[in-house]
């Protein structure tokens, strides 16, 4: 069934607006997608300029000395001094190396990805982003593949999951265990009530001698991130993880593909209901997400040529 010659049929869609709108995302979406190398290098120059992500993203022993003074992107009223101690977690050395990669799978965790097939194409990028410690095991490996170089988790996955790690914490250390040796980024410094957590997931990792790598987001960057996005016409009061870790990959990658990034509830395709999520049905906060306007942005960039979004099954 090509995109093409196929909408939406008037009664699958829950809502008259979704059913527009994906009449319209088909549209935009269909065609074969070529990388534009101009439209590319233009937009990536425009994020460096304004983000510099390569050396602010995440925060260093180099990019952040004692007596730094954070300021929590999420409540800018909050700052906190960087003392010897918070010190010590901060990564050592730089965590990507001096080059770029040749292509980085960014792994949204849309519902879409449920049967798409994309694992092996999602697991030959030379970089693997995901988001919110999602599973990859029980019969996801052929749908989302299992490499990951990075990982973001928000903190209240570690409050709800596994109690804040104030109690036992072999558990996390070992559900972490399908990330092998890839980078656990936390947003430590986005709201006061993220740090100790974040730094109680870092001591654990730490204690356990697992091979998990932590390291924190630069509410620096995710501010200016925000900024930049805002130029861009996107309105929201938080960015998603996926439209971060999308961003970042834009700095680092040259060639960025998009997975499980459709944030409303009916398959592009087969028209049939989807899950929020490939895992659970959780939904998304929309008083803090604006995951369609994202989309939009995001699918523009498709467009483009700038990075490529997978909506269909990979064969
Ligand atoms: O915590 P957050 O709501 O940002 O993310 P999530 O639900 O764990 O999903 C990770 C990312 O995938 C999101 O930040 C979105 O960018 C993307 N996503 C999507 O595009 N469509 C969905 N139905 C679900 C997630």
């Amino acid at each position: 069934s090509h995109p093409q010659k196929k909408s939406a049929p008037q009664s699958s869609a829950s809502c008259k607006d979704c059913r527009e709108n994906i009449n319209k995302v088909l549209e935009l979406y269909s065609g074969a997608w070529k990388k534009q190398e101009a439209s590319y290098q233009t937009f990536r120059s425009q994020l460096s300029t304004k983000c510099h992500g390569f050396e602010k993203a995440t925060i260093t022993q180099t990019n952040t000395p004692v007596g730094t003074k954070l300021v929590y992107d999420g409540d800018r009223k909050r700052t906190l001094q960087v003392n010897l101690e918070i010190f010590s977690t901060f990564y050592k050395g730089h965590p990507f190396p001096n080059k770029t990669w040749h292509t980085c799978a960014v792994v949204g965790n849309g519902g879409i990805l449920a049967n798409s097939s994309c694992g092996k194409m999602i697991d030959s990028a030379e970089f693997v982003i995901r988001c919110n410690l999602p599973p990859l095991s029980n019969g996801y490996e052929k749908h989302v593949g299992i490499k990951t170089d990075l990982v973001t988790a928000n903190p209240s996955i570690l409050l709800e999951k596994f109690g804040g790690l104030m109690g036992r914490r072999r558990m996390f250390v070992e559900s972490l265990r399908s990330y092998s040796h890839s980078l656990l980024l936390l947003p430590a410094f986005s709201f006061a009530h993220n740090t100790p957590v974040s730094l109680r997931a870092f001591y654990t990792l730490e204690d356990f001698k697992s091979p998990i790598r932590p390291i924190f987001f630069n509410p620096g960057y995710l501010k200016s991130l925000a900024l930049f996005w805002r130029s861009q016409g996107l309105r929201t009061v938080r960015l998603s993880t996926g439209i971060i870790m999308t961003s970042l990959a834009l700095e680092l990658c040259d060639n960025v593909q998009l997975y499980g990034f459709w944030p409303f509830d009916v398959h592009p395709h087969s028209f049939q209901t989807l899950t929020n999520h490939y895992y659970d049905d959780r939904k998304t906060k929309t008083k803090f997400h604006a995951m369609p306007d994202e989309f939009n942005h995001l699918l523009r960039l498709h467009t483009q040529g700038v990075l490529k979004l997978h909506l269909g099954e990979c064969k």
